[in-house]
């Protein structure tokens, strides 16, 4: 296990996609979800991704480092800025159709979990999407999120999925 001075959050850009990409991929294996032989392929496709999605405004991704004088990466978070319809608010009182955000590539390398690196950089985003007009933020958790997520006031929703068609 590293040792874990206090670590530091950045924004990324888009001379991070590589590294997003592998926390992406990195993510997906840890989570059971991705075999071998799809691991190159998923990385080098989030990396083309990240480079325009970024500059474009449509991903915000954050890093986590060490802190310390190497300053190593070791987790990262981001949310994909998405339109919305116009749609009412909450209450049904007015209308409202700033864009939601959907957190995506929560990661943090084995070494250093457990220690709040996760929450830490959540927190990042979340400041970040208040700020930036996101109406409501939403992801799918997987179970090792879960718990971090409905700490930060996450909630179930109804949502239903349709998987027939990948
Ligand atoms: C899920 C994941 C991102 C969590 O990262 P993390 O940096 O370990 O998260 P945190 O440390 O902020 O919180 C995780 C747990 O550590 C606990 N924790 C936080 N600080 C701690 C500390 N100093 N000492 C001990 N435990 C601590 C938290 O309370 C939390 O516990 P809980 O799960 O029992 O509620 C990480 O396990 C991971 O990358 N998993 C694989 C990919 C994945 O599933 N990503 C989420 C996709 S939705």
């Amino acid at each position: 296990m590293g040792t874990l001075t206090t670590p530091r959050i950045r924004l990324a850009t888009a001379a991070d996609a590589a590294l997003l990409a592998r926390h992406r991929a990195d993510m997906f294996r840890d989570m059971g979800r991705l075999n071998a032989a799809t691991y190159g392929p998923l990385a080098a496709a989030s990396a083309a991704y990240f480079a325009r999605a970024i500059p474009a405004g449509e991903y915000a991704g954050w890093i986590a480092t060490t802190g310390d004088e190497t300053d190593a990466p070791i987790a990262g978070a981001g949310v994909q800025v998405r339109a919305m319809l116009p749609r009412p608010n909450e209450t049904g009182t007015a209308l409202t159709d700033g864009p939601e955000g959907i957190v995506l590539n929560v990661y943090t390398e084995h070494a250093w979990r457990r220690r709040g690196v996760a929450e830490l950089l959540m927190r990042h985003l979340l400041e970040w999407s208040r700020a930036r007009g996101l109406v409501r933020v939403v992801l799918h958790a997987s179970a090792g999120g879960r718990p971090l997520y409905e700490k930060l006031g996450f909630v179930p929703t109804n949502e239903m999925r349709y998987t027939g068609t990948d």
